[in-house]
């Protein structure tokens, strides 16, 4: 199967919310992730969304060993995950004071195939769980941390038709990668 177009930022079916798989160990979920996987490696990504191909299904795929985008990243298996659900770990969780809530959250730049050439500065939780399945139904879940939590968070919002640049707080911090590096040399070695 091909290499598949990656939607860019504009298209409407990337701000679309993306349906439950309803049956797996199908013939076409497999295809599905087959094309992912060879779109997601063609361009070099760590994360690919369905939704970026503009299949309205809930599958991301993620992980990558030594990728030039992400020069300083420790490696994450390749992971398909169907229906994905993400659970929020922290000592703020439920708490009001918005400090309490800061804690459970750090900022680093953040990459996507759908907005080619950019980066920006996006606050995600530190600490998920994150629970789906694989394509055969086999139950996935994983408690992780750092840009492996980051790229799962990233690649879920997708599904929900959000992009990272709605969850940026500082604008001061985005921008075409080449205009970045002046001012932020850490960009070029960062996800
Ligand atoms: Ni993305």
């Amino acid at each position: 199967m091909p290499v598949r177009t990656i939607l860019r930022i504009g298209h409407p079916l990337l701000l679309q919310v993306a349906d439950a798989v309803a049956e797996f160990n199908t013939p076409e979920l497999d295809a599905l992730v087959a094309d992912m996987i060879e779109t997601m490696e063609d361009a070099e990504g760590a994360g690919l969304a369905a939704t970026q191909i503009g299949v309205m299904q809930r599958v991301v795929i993620f992980g990558f060993e030594d990728n030039p985008r992400y020069p300083d990243r420790s490696p994450i298996a390749l992971t398909v995950l169907v229906n994905p659900e993400i659970q929020f770990l922290g000592e703020g969780i439920g708490k009001i004071r918005d400090e309490d809530i800061d804690a459970d959250i750090e900022e680093d730049w953040e990459g996507c195939l759908s907005v080619p050439g950019m980066r920006g500065w996006v606050p995600r939780y530190k600490r998920i769980v994150y629970r789906g399945f694989d394509p055969q139904g086999n139950v996935i879940e994983r408690e992780v941390d750092g840009f492996h939590a980051r790229v799962v968070q990233h690649e879920c919002d997708h599904l929900d038709g959000i992009l990272y640049p709605q969850r940026i707080d500082d604008m001061t911090r985005f921008g075409y990668e080449e205009e970045l590096f002046e001012q932020h040399p850490e960009v070029e070695s960062s996800c």
